[in-house]
């Protein structure tokens, strides 16, 4: 059992077999939690290449199938403020790694509004924290997901939190719009942090050589001001999903045990 607050960086050799083993570790928490917790259990998922990735690894399992999905409930951390059609949508991105495989039910799937749900994207934040204050727990005005994945950017964003920006310090507010976001397309929705860090667990996923820089700042412990991932931290766990690559620099000593609080 792991103690409360345990961070840990999870290795393996390339983004494949990493996004497998995050897809794995999913699994079984899914299923953990289906088994000790009565009510529906909550999961953020977030984009880019290994979020998808291992969302698509995720279906591939065989198991996945058995899931109950109907106390399932999926949300995403952050989207692009696109037309729904777009393939820039995160959630497109997801339906067509999932690729229908999977029986959730449509009103278990809490999409981010599109460009085409909202007028902008604060209307589309303000829209999705209402959805969130639906599903409310805990005396908070949303829900506690068991896993918040994320995504890190080469300068340690996760969602779209990003480096030096007004974003990561709002902490009145649920979700956010974001405009001129340095990663394209340039307007999004994003969860604020202590949303994110609301989580039970915040799985981060680190592949290739460009993310080294941003491990090494989260494992130096970096503002998180300046490297949002530094600042991404579960109620019970935090667990960095990292390949060879992005583990380069790292200490062989902090892989697999429990790091410094
Ligand atoms: C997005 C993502 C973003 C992503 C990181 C990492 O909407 O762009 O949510 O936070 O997870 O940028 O993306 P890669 O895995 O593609 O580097």
């Amino acid at each position: 059992m792991d103690q409360p607050g345990s961070r840990r960086i999870i290795l393996e050799a390339t983004p494949d077999a990493t996004e497998l083993r995050l897809a794995t570790a999913l699994l079984q928490t899914i299923e953990q939690e289906l088994r000790d917790r009565p009510g529906p259990v909550h999961i953020a998922l977030t984009g880019g290449t290994t979020g998808i990735g291992s969302l698509r690894a995720f279906a591939g399992l065989g198991e996945a199938g058995a899931i109950g999905w109907d106390r399932v409930h999926l949300w995403w951390s952050d989207e692009r403020f696109v037309p729904g059609d777009s393939e820039d949508r995160n959630e497109r991105q997801a339906r067509e790694a999932i690729g229908g495989r999977l029986a959730i039910p449509a009103a278990n799937v809490h999409a981010m509004p599109s460009a085409d749900d909202a007028a902008d994207a604060r209307a589309g934040a303000e829209q999705y924290e209402r959805e969130l204050a639906r599903f409310a727990e805990d005396g908070t005005s949303w829900p506690t997901f068991s896993v918040c994945l994320l995504g890190v950017g080469p300068d340690g964003h996760i969602a779209s939190l990003f480096p030096d920006r007004e974003e990561i310090l709002v902490t009145d507010r649920v979700a956010v719009a974001v405009h001129d976001s340095p990663k394209p397309p340039p307007t999004r929705i994003t969860l604020t942090r202590p949303v994110i860090n609301s989580s039970e667990r915040v799985w981060l996923a680190l592949t290739g050589r460009t993310k080294a820089a941003a491990l090494g700042l989260i494992l130096a412990g970096a503002n998180y001001a300046s490297v949002p991932a530094a600042g991404a931290k579960g109620r019970l766990q935090t667990r960095y999903f990292v390949d060879e690559s992005a583990a380069d620099e790292v200490p062989w000593e902090l892989i697999d045990e429990d790091l410094p609080a």
